[in-house]
């Protein structure tokens, strides 16, 4: 079974120190999500020498832990990622309250074995865009309890809360809404500063 993995690089030749690399997770498996359209504004505004894997959380099953001992390989193939990475960023909508079923299984599998799981230490941060009111708070307050028991690095501002989403993206998906702008450069520059912190 071949894993489709969204690839998007902003590299250009020849600058640079060593690459950076964003895995980012998105809680909707659905074509046009507005949290994956968040990810990928994040991507295509990263600095030059970041590149950005969108994880393809399709193929992942549901947790079990009679697979612990042989993974899945669309959750090796995730784990691997991970772990690989500098960073992961998460962008979730809110499902009844709280975190979707697709992010807390993949998160469950990412726990996993207990020794050396790949979301321990990791710099971690997140967002989320809603139709509703709330902007995800209550799915992101969920999130960070979850990564807290991950022993991961969260980020803790900005908080990238997106409500009312529906009126803040054109028809290709793409942010227009400046607020929304405004608070997701101060994520990337939290979440860069955050890494050269990590590397001294
Ligand atoms: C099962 C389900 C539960 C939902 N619960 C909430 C909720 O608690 N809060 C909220 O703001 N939106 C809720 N929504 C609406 C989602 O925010 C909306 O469908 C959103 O567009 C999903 O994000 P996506 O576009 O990234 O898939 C719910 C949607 C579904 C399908």
């Amino acid at each position: 079974m071949t894993r489709r993995v969204f690839r998007l690089q902003n590299t250009k030749a020849g600058i640079m120190m060593k690459n950076i690399k964003i895995v980012g997770i998105c809680g909707s498996l659905r074509k046009d999500s507005i949290n994956k359209n968040l990810l990928l504004h994040i991507s295509r505004n990263l600095p030059e020498n970041y590149t950005f894997v969108l994880a393809d959380l399709s193929e992942i099953p549901l947790y079990n832990s009679d697979s612990e001992e042989d993974l899945p390989q669309a959750v090796k193939g995730l784990a691997e990622q991970v772990k690989h990475a500098d960073a992961v960023l998460i962008s979730s909508p809110e499902y009844n309250s709280s975190v979707t079923g697709v992010l807390k299984n993949t998160l469950d599998w990412l726990s996993r074995p207990i020794v050396d799981t790949p979301l321990s230490n990791k710099i971690v941060a997140i967002m989320g865009a809603t139709p509703g009111i709330l902007g995800t708070v209550r799915a992101q307050l969920h999130l960070r309890e979850i990564l807290f028991a991950l022993n991961a690095q969260i980020i803790r501002r900005p908080e990238v809360l997106i409500p009312h989403a529906s009126t803040k993206f054109n028809e290709f998906g793409e942010i227009v809404d400046e607020r929304a702008v405004v608070v997701l450069k101060q994520l990337i520059e939290a979440l860069v500063e955050e890494i050269k912190r990590s590397k001294q």
